[in-house]
């Protein structure tokens, strides 16, 4: 995976993503469950992402559940060719909105079914392994059993890449000796730093991070560093905080949730934001103020 320039192409195995992509999170209801109050505003977004110049679309059948991809599904399908639409498996939802682990053999075969169904694909570009030993955030475990049955599916055609999420730095290394992992998507942002070494150890193997909840997801980002630093260069504390995130690895594509047109424009242009090394020097020190 190779990138300099914040508006680079990076490839994520045989595709190539855009630095900045778009997380659909927040085109499901209230807390990714259930529909939207606002479809109509649900399709406008993703269009106008698209049309500036988004490729890489970060999804999962357990929004909604379904909600979620089948929006994508009527607002972009037929799909641009360079459309990469990622997903995750090892999740459904229970009657009030759990998420509930599922991740046998069988349950990753159905969500995989169900993704390709309700997105219209005959094929998946990138799918996650999201494990879940804990609600807290990555725990051990061993993943051995549904890395093994979801690179069965990519033997089958269903899958053509496979990625981790919700991982330990031990997980990444499990699932890399049953298959090739293209790409790591866990909770990474300004203030949220444990991954700092995955993170690096990744960009040199190749493997590309995806950080989740980039602007803080439920709980937006609170740094008076990050507000001082956003003053200054006359942006807003979230175009810095995406800055920041282009800027640290190479291998860090962010995937800015919104339901909004405008807020995506925002954050689409924290791309041409130039940050400089004292810029970056003091936001590395946000997450310990
Ligand atoms: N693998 C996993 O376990 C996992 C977990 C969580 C999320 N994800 C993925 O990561 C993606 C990103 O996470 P996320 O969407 O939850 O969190 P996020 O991108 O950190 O933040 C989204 C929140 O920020 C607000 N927002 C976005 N841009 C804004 C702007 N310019 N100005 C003001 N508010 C703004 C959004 O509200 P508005 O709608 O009002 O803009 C929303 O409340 C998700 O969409 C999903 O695809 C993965």
């Amino acid at each position: 995976m190779t990138s300099s320039h914040l508006a680079d192409s990076v490839s994520i195995g045989s595709l190539r993503v855009r630095r900045i992509g778009y997380g659909a999170m927040q085109l499901a209801g209230p807390g990714a469950f259930g529909p939207p109050t606002d479809r109509q505003g649900a399709l406008a977004v993703l269009r106008e992402a698209v049309e500036r110049g988004v490729n890489h679309i970060d999804t999962a059948d357990v929004y909604g559940p379904r909600v979620t991809n089948e929006i994508i599904r009527e607002a972009l399908h037929p799909y641009p060719a360079d459309l990469l639409i990622a997903t995750k498996v090892g999740m459904v939802r229970g009657p009030t909105g759990s998420w509930d682990p599922a991740y046998t053999a069988d349950d990753l075969r159905r969500q995989v079914e169900d993704n390709l169904r309700h997105l219209g694909l005959d094929v998946l570009d990138l799918v996650y392994f999201r494990a879940s030993f804990s609600v807290h955030g990555p725990a051990e475990g061993s993943i051995e059993a549904p890395v093994t049955a979801l690179a069965q599916l990519q033997r089958q055609g269903l899958v053509r890449h496979i990625g981790l999420s919700h991982v330990t730095p031990t997980q990444v290394a499990e699932g890399r000796a049953i298959t090739d992992i293209v790409a790591v998507q866990n909770q990474y942002n300004l203030v949220h730093r444990g991954d700092d070494a995955l993170v690096d150890a990744l960009a040199r193997a190749g493997i590309a991070y995806v950080p989740f909840f980039p602007l803080g997801g439920w709980t937006p980002l609170a740094s008076a560093t990050l507000e001082s630093v956003a003053a200054r260069l006359g942006a807003t504390p979230r175009q810095v905080a995406l800055a920041w995130l282009l800027r640290r690895s190479p291998n860090l594509l962010p995937i800015p949730g919104t339901a909004s047109v405008r807020h995506l424009q925002e954050n689409l242009a924290s791309a041409s934001l130039p940050l400089s090394d004292d810029d970056m020097a003091t936001l590395d020190g946000a997450h310990r103020a």
